[in-house]
């Protein structure tokens, strides 16, 4: 199993529509088996891929993958399974400092648990740099981080790296040296001079960071389709409109360079 993390302390970038998305990309498209986990308390990840209905839903909440030793045995038995966020418990892990070793140690004893049940497991996270982040960067092989082209974003990609405790290039030094950035994914990306500018700026500055297609670096364009699809819980490609349609196939062969970087394809 390779386990992908979305991960950037900056708000609505697009981590839970692209975890969503590309849970279905890999189970529905690649005919993988996928488990998704939701550790952020917002639960848009679990309401869009609850209001989908294609994937099983697990009673168990995803606070105890953390908390308490939990088998892969005790999970449902679908090749497309939901680790749902819960709320109050997620929110308190934060104060819980005692714990916060064996919560990452939970989590990683888990996740071997259910290694050979499933070929991918992607996990949504929070923006916050907190213990259920830090949690989800320790036990992951790749990370994905998507960003908003505006001055803010860009400035906040030395954090997204260097942030004492769960910057990318910190982990890699201490806690997972296995753990590999994906890159940094541009998302709502709109046709303005200024974007056109910053994304420019990125292309020079953090080449290396950025996803390399055959045409350029991945960026995902803003669609009224994402949201959209997100509050139906479909796969875009199922949409049904020609936002649909065009959205997808922007964001299909960024999805597929993903998924080869992983080894899934
Ligand atoms: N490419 C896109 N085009 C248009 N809307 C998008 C796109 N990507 C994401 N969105 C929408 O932007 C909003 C924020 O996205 P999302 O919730 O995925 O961000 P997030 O990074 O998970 O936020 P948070 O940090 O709060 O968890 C959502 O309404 C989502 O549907
Ligand atoms: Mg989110």
């Amino acid at each position: 199993m390779k386990t992908l993390v979305l991960a950037n302390q900056k708000g609505g970038v697009g981590k839970s529509a692209v975890a969503v998305q590309l849970a279905y990309f890999f189970n529905l498209v690649l005919k993988k088996r996928v488990l998704i986990i939701d550790l952020d308390h917002q639960r848009n990840t679990s309401k869009a891929i609850r209001t989908g209905a294609i994937a099983a839903v697990s009673q168990l909440a995803a606070s105890r993958l953390l908390s308490t030793k939990i088998d892969g045995g005790d999970i449902e038995n679908a090749e497309f399974v939901l680790i749902p966020a819960d709320n109050a418990e997620l929110l308190k892990m934060e104060k819980q400092a005692d714990k916060h070793n064996s919560f990452a140690t939970n989590l990683h004893t888990f996740l071997k648990t259910v290694d050979e049940r499933f070929d991918v497991c992607i996990i949504d996270t929070n923006p916050n740099p907190d213990i259920r982040q830090l949690s989800a960067l320790v036990v992951s092989n790749y990370v994905l981080s998507p960003i908003q082209l505006n001055q803010e974003a860009i400035d906040g990609i030395g954090d997204l790296l260097n942030h004492d405790s769960i910057g990318i290039r910190k982990i890699q030094a201490t806690l997972n040296p296995t753990l590999q950035l994906i890159g940094i994914l541009p998302n709502l990306v709109e046709p303005t001079p200024f974007q056109r500018d910053n994304f420019r700026d990125l292309s020079t500055h953090f080449a290396k960071l950025l996803i390399p297609m055959t045409n350029g670096f991945a960026a995902i364009k803003k669609s009224t389709a994402v949201p959209e699809s997100q509050a139906a819980g479909l796969p875009i490609w199922k949409l049904g409109k020609t936002s649909g349609r065009d959205a997808w196939a922007q964001i299909r062969p960024v999805f597929e360079q993903i998924a080869t970087t992983m080894g899934v394809i």
